[in-house]
This record gives C-alpha cells, structure tokens and sequence, in this order.
C-alpha cells in the first residue's frame, strides 16, 4: 500500500510524534509498503516533489524523545515566514495523493480531530478515529461529564484560574489534588500537589498557560493503562516509575518506569478495566483504537483519568507491548490498525 506517516506538526507533543512517525514507518517498510514520512508543520520544506518522500532515508534522530518538551516559538521560527497555517506547504496535496494516512500525531493539532476533519473533506482515509470522538477525547473535561455516570472518575472542577480567584482555589482546593490543562498530553503541565506551596505553583502556571484548568481528586492506587483495538480490550499494562509520577521524562526516557504486561491483577480487576476503557471508547463515540488511563484503588475500583485516541507509538510507548502480549508484533499492529480504520471509514465512523 502506499501510505504517508504523518508526524511532528504544531504540538508540544512533537518530538513524541516523530518518534511514533519514525518508528511506524520502518515497520510499514519493512513489512513491503511503500511509505512516507511527513511533518505536518514543516511539509515539504524545500523537497522538489512529495513522492522522494516514499524513498526519503528516516533520520534517526527521530527515533529518541529528548527529556524536555520543545519550544514551539523556536520551532515556529525554524520554519521560517509568517504563514499562520498550522499545516505546511504540500502537505494536503501528498495526502491526497497516498492510499491512506496513519496519523502518528500527539496532542493538539493531531489528535484533536482537527486534521481529521480536514482529511474527511479531502476524501483521505485516515487511522483512528472521527473528527467527533477525537475532539471530544481531547476535552478532558467534556469527556468525564460523558461517562461520569458509567465509570468511576476522580471528582473534578474545571476552571480558568487568574490573579483574581487564585487565592480562593487555594483555600477550597482538598489536597493532594492533581492540576493539569484541559487538552494536554505526555504529562505537559500536570502538577500533583500535596501541600499549599505546590497548589500555588500549579495555578500560577496554570495562569501562564492561559486556557482551562481542571483540578482533581488525587487518587491513590495503582497505574493501570488499557488499550482498545477494533472492539476489543488488549490486556492491561501497570506503570510503576522508578522516582516520582508517570511525568514527561518518566514516559519517554527508556528505562524509567517499569512496566509490567500483563499487569499483576486478578482476572476481575482486569475485566472490570477493560469494561471501563470499552464503555468509555463506546460513549464519546471512538473507533479503530484507543488508550484509557486509571489509577485503581486498593479494592479494585478503576478511576478513568483521561482516553488517547492517537497512543503512543514510541520505543517505550505501551499499546505496542499491549500488542506483543496477544502475540501481535509492532508491524502487525500497524497493519491492524490501517485495515480496521479502513472499514471504519468506509462505514463513515
Ligand atoms: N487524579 C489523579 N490521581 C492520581 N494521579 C493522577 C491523577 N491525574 C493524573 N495523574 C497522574 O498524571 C499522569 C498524567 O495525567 P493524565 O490525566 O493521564 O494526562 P495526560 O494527558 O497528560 O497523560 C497520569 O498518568 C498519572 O500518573
Ligand atoms: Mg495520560
């Protein structure tokens, strides 16, 4: 098949991205596709035509996540110009031209159903899900006022913090809480405060941010993550990071968390986690595959913290060795995920 791997693009998340983007398109190659790599946010960038794309070597840089998240003022300044576009030069028009598109995209610009929509226009199949389901996914407070009645979910507020009701955050706020933007990924911008000084930090960055806050119970329990492929839940993963919580360097740096798969829980745990991930990825309307994240409480009960419709797909990223555990390799999951999402598409999901 020919199938451009779109990657990078205008999120904190790019490096992430890329990583994935790397990563799947040597599998897809490997497997006898004919495949390209792109950066939705770079394009073409002085390359004379999208196809030397599908011949392009992958630069290995690509493959390592640094340990901080880029800034994306010198990315922006990297490409150069002033086009506000978030999507670069002869991006659409190559899409247009690949059977289909795997979306290795992360975060905002990617994972938010924004791209997915204007693939829909375009007429290009693309993996994962909807434009809809996306969009809703990425809204962490939209999606616990979906399912908050069906699963268990952390109690939460969502706020707008500012100099002005800050001091009045700190003093109804229950600690140890948890703070973290309404559409973030990878961790960026989370907080677990446990005292009056670390609140403080959180909302004042949060104020720096700008946009919306949610603040959350903090729940103390086990990190237990399930992925979703077609209709089905793989088997769960446990995280247990070595210092400190499941943060940005913890995701990303090889070796910094110890991940069990399956995770060591009783059949029932593990049913009644799969049935949260499945009805969660049923309620706010997802297809083709999905990763839900809980903490899960010492007598069984799985608190859902948050669904990603585009998963990692990086050398530590967990739906990958979700996959390994039904025997599926990397590159056969690549595979499965463009053949269900080409159904999906055509069934217009
Ligand atoms: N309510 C909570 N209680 C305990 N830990 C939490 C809670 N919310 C988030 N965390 C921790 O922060 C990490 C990131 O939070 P999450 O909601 O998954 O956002 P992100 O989209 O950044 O992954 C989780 O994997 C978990 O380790
Ligand atoms: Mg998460």
């Amino acid at each position: 098949m020919k199938i451009l791997v779109l990657a990078g693009g205008f999120s904190p998340e790019r490096n992430v991205s890329l990583s994935s983007g790397a990563m799947v398109c040597q599998a897809l190659r490997d497997r006898g596709h004919q495949v390209a790599l792109m950066d939705l946010f770079f394009g073409l960038d002085g390359a004379v035509d999208g196809e030397n794309l599908y011949s392009a070597p992958i630069p290995d840089s690509f493959k390592r996540v640094a340990r901080a998240a880029p800034d994306l003022e010198e990315v922006k300044a990297r490409r150069g110009g002033d086009s506000p576009s978030a999507i670069g030069p002869g991006v659409l028009e190559t899409c247009a031209r690949a059977e289909v598109v795997f979306l290795a995209l992360h975060g905002t610009c990617g994972e938010d159903g924004r791209i997915q929509a204007a693939l829909d226009l375009l007429g290009v199949p693309y993996t994962g899900s909807g434009y809809l389901g996306s969009a809703i996914a990425m809204d962490k407070d939209l999606t616990k006022r979906l399912v908050a009645g069906k699963v268990k979910t952390p109690r939460w507020e969502t706020v707008t913090v500012t100099e002005e009701n800050i001091q009045e955050l700190m003093e109804k706020t229950v600690l140890p809480a948890v703070v973290k933007p309404i559409a973030s990924g990878s961790s960026i911008g989370v907080y677990i405060a446990k005292n009056q000084a670390e609140l403080r930090r959180a909302l004042e960055s949060s104020i720096c941010q700008g946009g919306r806050t949610v603040i959350e119970e903090y729940i103390r329990g086990r990190e237990i993550q399930v992925a979703v492929l077609g209709d089905k839940a793989l088997p769960s993963i446990e995280i247990i990071p070595r210092e400190g919580f499941y943060d940005y360097a913890n995701k990303y740096q090889p070796g910094a968390a110890h991940e069990v798969c399956p995770a060591r829980i009783s059949r029932e745990w593990e049913k009644a986690i799969g049935d949260a991930a499945l009805t969660v990825f049923r309620t706010i309307g997802l297809s083709v595959y999905a990763r839900a994240d809980f903490i899960v409480t010492q007598d069984g009960t799985p608190y859902f913290l948050e669904i990603n419709t585009l998963p990692g797909m990086t050398p530590t990223s967990l739906v990958p060795q979700e996959a390994a555990a039904v025997g599926m390799d990397y590159g056969k999951l690549c595979e499965t995920i463009i053949q269900i999402s080409m159904e999906a598409r055509k069934e217009g999901l």
